[in-house]
């Protein structure tokens, strides 16, 4: 029985394709990466609670942002966000990390890592993408708003 469950795994793995072995590397790399945000949005994604009532950053579970088209995400990373004086209950400012995530590699990691993680199942974020948003976002000055945010986050019409 053992023997057989062992043949099994081996087989799956046989056809694991080319995509699943870059995933599995992305979310490897990308774990590593998320110490640069963990201190606000927590090992599990949630956000580091201040109690009895704030936190330090909101959560990254089934955050549109996080999940959505990855424009957004990459320009919330490397840009970081302007404070949103109406919510009182966030301490924390997302300060931009691109001088961190200077490496493609790096950014497509941790992007795939949160996209992948704590319950979200959004997609892989490759390295070429991640070079295709530093491009795009190299003249954005300053931490961007939401509104910013949400244009970057509108599915382009193809
Ligand atoms: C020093 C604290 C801090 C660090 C470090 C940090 N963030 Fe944030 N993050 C915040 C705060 C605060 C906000 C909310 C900003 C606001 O709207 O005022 C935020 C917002 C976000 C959002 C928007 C979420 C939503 O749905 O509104 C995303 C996505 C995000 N951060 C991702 C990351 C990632 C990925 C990293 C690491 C590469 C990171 N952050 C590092 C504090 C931080």
């Amino acid at each position: 029985m053992k023997y057989f469950v062992l043949t099994l795994l081996a087989a799956s793995a046989a056809v694991a394709t080319a995509d699943d072995a870059q995933k599995a590397k992305l979310m490897e790399a990308g774990k590593a990466a998320y110490t640069n945000c963990m201190a606000c949005h927590g090992a599990d994604g949630a956000g580091v609670a201040i109690p009895p009532d704030k936190k330090m950053a909101p959560s990254l579970i089934g955050s549109k942002i996080v999940t959505g088209e990855p424009a957004a995400l990459a320009l919330a990373i490397l840009k970081g966000i302007q404070k949103d004086p109406a919510n009182a209950q966030i301490l924390g400012i997302m300060a931009p990390l691109e001088a961190q995530l200077a490496d493609d590699e790096k950014l497509a990691a941790v992007m795939t890592y949160v996209r992948g993680s704590f319950t979200n199942t959004a997609g892989v974020v490759t390295p070429e993408d991640a070079k295709k948003f530093r491009e795009q976002f190299k003249d954005v000055k300053g931490q961007v708003t939401r509104a910013q945010l949400e244009e970057a986050g509108k599915k382009k019409d193809k």
